[in-house]
């Protein structure tokens, strides 16, 4: 007995029973805004928060845009700051039929982001342009891309939209950056784990340079949703920040969008969910039940994000720190993620 103690000791003493511990905790990704953001749509408000005629100020990137309708409709996001001495065209400025009219000396812009107006007349600064984002409207919502012209366009859902009945929420906010948010999609771990699902069929994942995707991955959510069988027919990440996912979800086909934008100056990204189901019929009856499976559909979703992985998500330092193979396909994201191009053309024009 004596003599195992002491060799013990000894072990010990000399550091030769315990691994040495690493100098770091494993493979981060740079947070949003280092080396630029992410070349991707950014959700940057709800289409009715912005009537014709209006104009509202929103955070975006490391700073902010004004996002205005012209009285043709378009929706369009521009830098906020005045090119003749920076008001803030965001803040009691006016639309002036399809032109966003600054509130300081009525400076007018068009929708190309030039000033197009002068009023007490004079040449117009060549210079006198704001940074327009690439900007698209799409289920409810104003999409931005971070670049000077969009290096891809936002995905389709696998139906036309117009045979899809949808439902908006959000925004939610939520501590991490939006893009290791939806890390999860491909965490099979914590989805058995965490969130109490049980696997059927596992996907192949696809790598692209602008997109992730798997096809036909098959489960079960006996803790929520009975023994009712989920069908995944395509999930995909969209640049870093757009996850899509839908398939024959137990109790009908249905489809969500789950967009972010980066980690604002409060702390927080903004995420939208948007949720549809695929029309049935259009007699009230059939209506109420498709409104019935939306609403059960957005519920279920919003069940695993905010009473499952918020509390996670809020407080996590997120490192791939030590992968299990079972984590591989979290760590060929985390690689996807460091190998997308990040940039910041704007950053001159929208920062204060
Ligand atoms: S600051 Fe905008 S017109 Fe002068
Ligand atoms: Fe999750």
């Amino acid at each position: 007995m004596a003599s195992t103690m002491t060799a013990t000791r000894k072990r010990n003493a000399a550091g030769s029973t315990r691994p040495a511990r690493s100098k770091g905790r494993g493979l981060r990704v740079p947070a949003a805004g280092e080396g630029g953001f992410d070349q991707t749509w950014y959700p940057v408000c709800w289409s009715s928060e912005v009537p014709a005629g209006e104009v509202i100020g929103r955070p975006f990137l490391d700073g902010r845009v004004a996002v205005f309708r012209g009285a043709n409709g378009t929706a369009t996001v521009l830098s906020p700051y005045c090119r003749h001495m920076g008001a803030d065209l965001s803040v009691a400025s006016a639309v002036v039929g399809d032109a966003l009219r600054c509130p300081f000396h009525h400076w007018q812009y068009d929708q190309s982001g030039r000033c197009s107006h002068i009023p007490i007349g004079g040449k117009i600064p060549a210079d006198a342009r704001l940074f327009r984002f690439p900007t698209r409207e799409r289920w409810g919502v104003v999409w931005a891309f971070n670049g000077e012209r969009a290096l891809f366009e936002l995905p389709d859902f696998p139906v036309a939209d117009d045979r899809l009945l949808f439902r908006l929420h959000g925004p939610l906010k939520t501590r991490l950056e939006f893009p290791l948010q939806i890390a999860n999609s491909v965490d099979f771990q914590h989805l058995i784990v965490l969130h109490g699902l049980e696997v059927d069929a596992y996907p192949e994942i696809h790598f692209e340079k602008f997109r992730m995707h798997y096809h036909d991955f098959k489960f079960r959510d006996p803790r929520r949703s009975g023994n009712a069988t989920f069908n995944i027919d395509l999930s995909q990440i969209v640049g870093t920040n757009i996850l899509m996912f839908g398939g024959n979800m137990g109790h009908g086909t249905l489809f969500s969008a789950f967009a972010g934008t980066p980690v604002t100056a409060e702390g927080q990204t903004y995420s939208y969910l948007i949720s549809a189901v695929l029309k049935g019929g259009e007699d009230p009856a059939a209506r109420q039940m498709q409104e019935q499976l939306l609403a059960g559909w957005e519920a279920w979703s919003l069940a695993l994000i905010i009473e499952d992985d918020k509390p996670i998500m809020d407080t996590i330092s997120f490192r791939a720190d030590n992968p299990l193979p079972a984590d591989k396909h979290v760590v060929n994201y985390l690689k996807y993620l460091l190998k997308y191009p990040r940039a910041h053309p704007s950053a001159a024009y929208i920062r204060a």
